[in-house]
């Protein structure tokens, strides 16, 4: 039997009448980073804050490693990064990260090694020394990251850890997880609003709209199943192509030239060739679009984008 490092089975969280979450189930492999994507109100944090044991379930149960969700077993397995981190006025960050150590039960000397090394990783060594509240966003995330794994954890939650935060700096925190993942053999439950930039680093896409999820699949296969074959096409007559495969295709002209639409991709290829054959044209685009995290979400959240922060909290 698998075990799973979170299992959350039919978990509803209310506020007052307004269901955040609303009945979900989910299982979170070891050695996987899943994504966990979203509009604005969806119920990401307050999910991630159940796992966490820091909100209670208003129905429903989970367990993380087999220990039920808040229990101490749990929670020593389970690093954090949440949305928003305050940090101590004056501690430096050197400090901070030795505190969060010894707080999750760490020996002095575990901690300064542990801070030491993490330090090292996420590029904040000559910072040691300065009071974290006074650092820059990305900074501060960083340091956030840094507090999530100071005690080996064996999951990884991070909550929107890329926000507000510069391409570069984005793609060196997903690059610096996904080398500790490597490293630690760590499982990351990682939620963002920047989707494709997670399309590199999951494995696995979980989708949730309104308190439900509605996507919880590998990500190539979620690619695959939401895959049309879409056929970038240019060629020196693309009018003609267009009258002679337009009313067979769906076809929209586009800057590149042409854009065919169709689940009969080969048999597609074959009319577009033998058309630029017969009538002497020249093909100087034939390209197949390979579907983004970014188009997948749009697609599924298509008619069901209205935030569910419009909703009328309780
Ligand atoms: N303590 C609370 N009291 C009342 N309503 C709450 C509370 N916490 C969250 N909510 C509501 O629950 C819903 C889900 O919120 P949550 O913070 O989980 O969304 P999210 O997916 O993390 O959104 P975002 O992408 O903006 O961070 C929202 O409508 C929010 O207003
Ligand atoms: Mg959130």
């Amino acid at each position: 039997m698998t075990e799973y490092c979170v299992e959350l089975k039919n978990i509803t969280k209310k506020f007052g009448n307004f269901t955040a979450v609303d009945d979900i189930s989910l299982k979170l492999e070891p050695g996987k980073i899943y994504g966990f994507v979203g509009p604005n109100g969806a119920g990401k944090s307050t999910t991630m804050a159940m796992i966490m044991g820091s909100l209670f379930p208003t129905s429903g149960s989970g367990k993380v490693f087999g220990h039920p969700l808040a229990s101490t077993e749990a929670l020593q397995l389970l690093g954090y990064s949440p949305e928003f981190t305050s940090f101590y006025r004056d501690m430096s960050c050197a400090e901070y990260l030795h505190y969060m150590g010894t707080l999750s039960g760490m020996s002095d000397k575990a901690a300064t090694a542990r801070t030491k090394e993490l330090l090292e990783k996420f590029d904040l060594t000559e910072h040691a020394g300065r009071k974290v509240a006074k650092f820059s966003t990305g900074m501060k995330k960083k340091v956030s990251l840094a507090q999530a794994m100071i005690n080996y954890p064996k999951v990884l939650l991070l909550d929107e850890p890329t926000a507000n935060l510069d391409p570069t700096s984005r793609q060196e925190i997903l690059e610096t997880v996904r080398d500790m993942v490597e490293k630690e053999h760590l499982t990351v439950f990682i939620s963002s609003h920047v989707l494709t930039e997670l399309e590199t680093v999951i494995n696995h896409v979980i989708m949730i709209n309104h308190g439900k999820i509605i996507l919880d699949a590998p990500i190539h296969e979620a690619q695959e199943m939401f895959k049309k074959g879409i056929l970038n096409v240019n060629t020196d007559n693309n009018e003609l192509l267009h009258e002679q495969l337009g009313s067979k295709y769906q076809c929209t002209v586009t800057e590149e030239g042409l854009r065919f639409v169709s689940d009969d991709m080969p048999g597609l290829k074959q009319d577009i060739v033998s058309c630029v054959f017969n009538n002497h044209m020249t093909l100087n685009l034939l390209q197949e679009e390979v579907l983004s995290l970014d188009s997948l979400y749009k697609r599924i959240m298509e008619g069901n984008t209205h935030e569910s922060d419009n909703k009328e909290n309780a």
